[in-house]
């Protein structure tokens, strides 16, 4: 079943409230659960409908759930709402169009779906680019059904709104006069951080738009048109992070950049490629462009080192079957500019400090389209010169400041501070890495640990 995260009944009833606000419905109206579960929308859109007396649309509801869609039709016997078990994201245009559509779509990040599905989103959808999420897909889906002078009610996570995967969306929304976009409280799916945010539209021309904050204050802006984030429109004042006082660059052992051999291709080869001989001297290694194309750190492919555990060179004649391959390709290796500089021949371009490499961390790309941070539990894996690696002092538990890294408020905070790359990527630096603030009370329990 995937992304199935039951909406609350008061929550469906807020989103339900919004809908009908300013169009009530009318008799022989239509309205479309997308994504329906077991149907808490069409149970609100009932309880609004009869506390103030209107005539509840005709419904479908669509879900790709066998067991959802059954305990659906035992939920909606009685009610009028005709429930289809279809996915979604097919060809639907034979359901015709709707005066009102209402949806918890599913959250659904790029790496839940297998090859097939997002070879074939990507040729359907003009929306599914860079790393898109299937709520996305859901919104396109929904407008292209969405009568002209109908209304739309979506509750998803916000991301939509600034990150660069969302640029196509916010195009095609904009085209429709979103009426207002109200960020509700974290905790609203419990147990579960999204930051969600409900997107109500009506299907007419742009205009303004209300922006409620997280803090319950209002205000009107206009949102812009091009693609371009919104998040400095409906953010301002929210997403700020808050000067605490403490740093990355406190918390943390190393933010450093990977290893740089000075002969990637030979150091590193395929997992399948290492002679017998060398598995001793052979460590699991990973690039940013691996990294962000494996989604994570298990990329395949291993390096050859010529370093102990405790990051001293192996002397060479201590080095045995390694110093044999080594010597293979010794004019090659003596032809790097750290040999010129006086560095042995078969070492590193810099001597890797290897005590602190080899330790669980977290890893990300030194160029990437959206800041992202992946863990590396094992602390086998030796990152190279196109990784930053983090490694946070003892106080600081790994998987929570991974967690923290990955919210949008940090996303945010790198997009804002982070030089631009190539086409339009973010160039992560330790520089700028160490001056993230991150929550004091990480700050205070390394003083106590260091006392
Ligand atoms: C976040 S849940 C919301 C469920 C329900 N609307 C609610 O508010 O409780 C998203 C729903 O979308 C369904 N879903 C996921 N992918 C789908 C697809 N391709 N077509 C139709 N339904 C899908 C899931 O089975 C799940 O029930």
């Amino acid at each position: 079943m995937k992304g199935h995260v039951p909406t609350p009944d008061e929550v469906a009833d807020h989103i339900v409230a919004k809908l009908f606000d300013g169009q009530k419905p009318e008799q022989g109206d239509r309205i479309l659960y997308p994504g329906l579960g077991t149907g808490p929308f069409v149970a609100a859109v009932e309880r609004y409908c009869e506390a103030n007396d209107y005539p509840i649309p005709d419904g479908v509801g669509i879900d790709s759930d066998p067991e959802l869609i059954a305990q659906a039709r035992d939920n909606h016997t009685d009610r009028n709402v005709e429930v289809v078990e279809r996915d979604f994201l097919d060809d639907v245009s034979d359901l015709g169009e709707f005066q009102f559509i209402v949806s918890n779509p599913p959250y659904v990040p790029i790496e839940g779906l297998d090859e097939d599905e997002k070879q074939r989103y990507k040729e359907t959808f003009d929306t599914a680019v860079g790393r898109f999420d299937l709520y996305i897909l859901f919104f396109e889906q929904s407008l292209d059904l969405l009568d002209d002078n109908g209304r739309l009610s979506f509750i998803t996570p916000e991301k939509f709104e600034y990150v660069d995967t969302g640029a196509p969306l916010r195009r095609i929304l904009t085209n429709h006069h979103i009426e207002e976009i109200e960020h509700v409280a974290e905790d609203t799916f419990s147990g579960l951080v999204t930051y969600p945010t409900i997107t109500t539209l009506s299907n007419s021309e742009a205009e303004e738009t209300r922006v409620v904050h997280r803090d319950g204050s209002t205000e009107t802006v206009t949102l812009p048109g091009d693609g371009e984030s919104w998040a400095s429109t409906v953010r301002a004042g929210e997403i700020e992070l808050d000067e605490t006082g403490v740093t990355l660059g406190d918390v943390t052992v190393r933010v450093s950049c990977g290893l740089a051999t000075g002969a990637d291709s030979l150091f590193v080869m395929e997992e399948d490629e290492v002679p017998p001989q060398l598995e001793e001297w052979a460590w699991k290694t990973t690039s940013g462009r691996q990294l962000s194309t494996n989604d994570g750190p298990e990329s395949g492919t291993r390096v050859i080192c010529p370093y102990r555990k405790n990051g001293n060179l192996i002397p060479e004649d201590e080095l045995g079957d390694l110093g044999d391959w080594l010597e293979l390709n010794e004019e090659r290796l003596r032809d790097r500019s750290c040999v010129e500089k006086g560095k042995v021949w078969y070492s590193w371009h810099e001597n890797p400090p290897m005590q602190d490499v080899l330790q669980p961390k977290i890893v990300c790309p030194d160029i990437i389209e959206e800041p992202k941070f992946w863990l590396e539990t094992e602390g086998d894996v030796i990152p190279r010169h196109s990784v930053y690696y983090i490694i946070p002092e003892d106080s600081v538990d790994l998987h929570e400041l991974h967690d923290y890294l990955n919210t949008p408020e940090v996303q945010e905070w790198i997009e804002q501070h982070a030089q631009k790359a190539h086409n339009d990527y973010y160039r992560m630096q330790s520089r700028v890495l160490k001056k993230l603030p991150v929550p004091k009370d990480w700050g205070e329990t390394v003083q106590q640990t260091l006392v």
